[in-house]
């Protein structure tokens, strides 16, 4: 029999998870971007931009994002690392990335874009400054295999920025439980006329390892120096990690 995962709270069979988190962002991909602003009140754009400016990425690194779908953090990276420097926007779904490219052509960004998975990326040792997943590897069925893909393609010395939902300080938790599964699928249906994903967007972040047990997992792929830096009560984490 197959190994199990999770999808969302539901069981399936880890063969499945790919299939159904792949209907889920083809179904939102273009009201993706009106979706997190309006859910987040704009806040993942500061969250965002925390990463970006604390990352210390400079002009000529080579950095990759990955499941960067509309391509928020690769335009951010594109403008620190300059003409020198090579970003590049990747992710699995071909929808998010369709609607990300065709976003940065439309603000004049020509960058290089791949559709691939990061359990098996195709780019090879030790060539990037820097790689970045956000609000990704949540997502992922196999999630040790890629963060341990994520350290292969890194130069030794080179940073993981990996930016997540994570554990929500205590006292927050019956207001945020509150909005996430009562407010968060109403807005779906109505924005995105798609309940089922956003339902499935609540309940993934609860299933998402915690912000102690992520950073073990970082330990565990070979990064060293691993920290991370709770956000809005922990309702995001960035967890940093260095490649030795
Ligand atoms: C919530 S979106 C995040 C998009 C973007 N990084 C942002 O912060 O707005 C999650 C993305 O993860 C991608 N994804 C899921 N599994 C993946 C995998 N195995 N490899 C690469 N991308 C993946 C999805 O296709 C989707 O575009």
């Amino acid at each position: 029999m197959d190994k199990q995962t999770h999808f969302g709270f539901k069981t399936v069979d880890e063969s499945e998870k790919a299939g159904k988190v792949a209907e889920v962002f083809h179904s939102v991909a273009q009201k993706y971007d009106v979706m997190n602003d309006l859910m987040s009140g704009g806040l993942h754009r500061v969250w965002k931009h925390f990463t970006l400016t604390t990352s210390g990425v400079r002009a000529g690194d080579k950095v990759l994002d990955i499941a960067g779908g509309t391509g928020d953090l690769a335009r951010g990276w594109a403008k620190r690392v300059g003409k020198s420097g090579e970003v590049w926007l990747t992710d699995i779904n071909s929808s998010m990335l369709t609607v990300g490219r065709d976003r940065l052509l439309d603000e004049g960004l020509i960058l290089p874009v791949s559709l691939a998975d990061a359990e098996k990326l195709p780019f090879p040792d030790n060539y990037f400054n820097a790689v970045s997943v956000a609000f990704g590897l949540r997502n992922m069925t196999h999630k040790d295999a890629a963060l341990k893909e994520m350290c292969r393609v890194l130069k030794p010395g080179g940073k993981l920025f990996v930016l997540e939902f994570s554990k929500v300080w205590k006292p927050l938790s019956p207001f945020y439980d509150f909005y996430s599964f009562k407010a968060l699928p109403v807005m779906g249906k109505l924005v995105a006329g798609d309940a089922d994903s956003y339902q499935y967007l609540a309940e993934s972040i609860r299933m998402h390892p915690d912000q102690e047990t992520l950073k073990q997992m970082m330990l565990d792929a070979g990064f060293g120096r691993v920290d991370y830096h709770n956000m809005t009560g922990g309702v995001v984490a960035l967890h940093k990690g260095v490649k030795f």
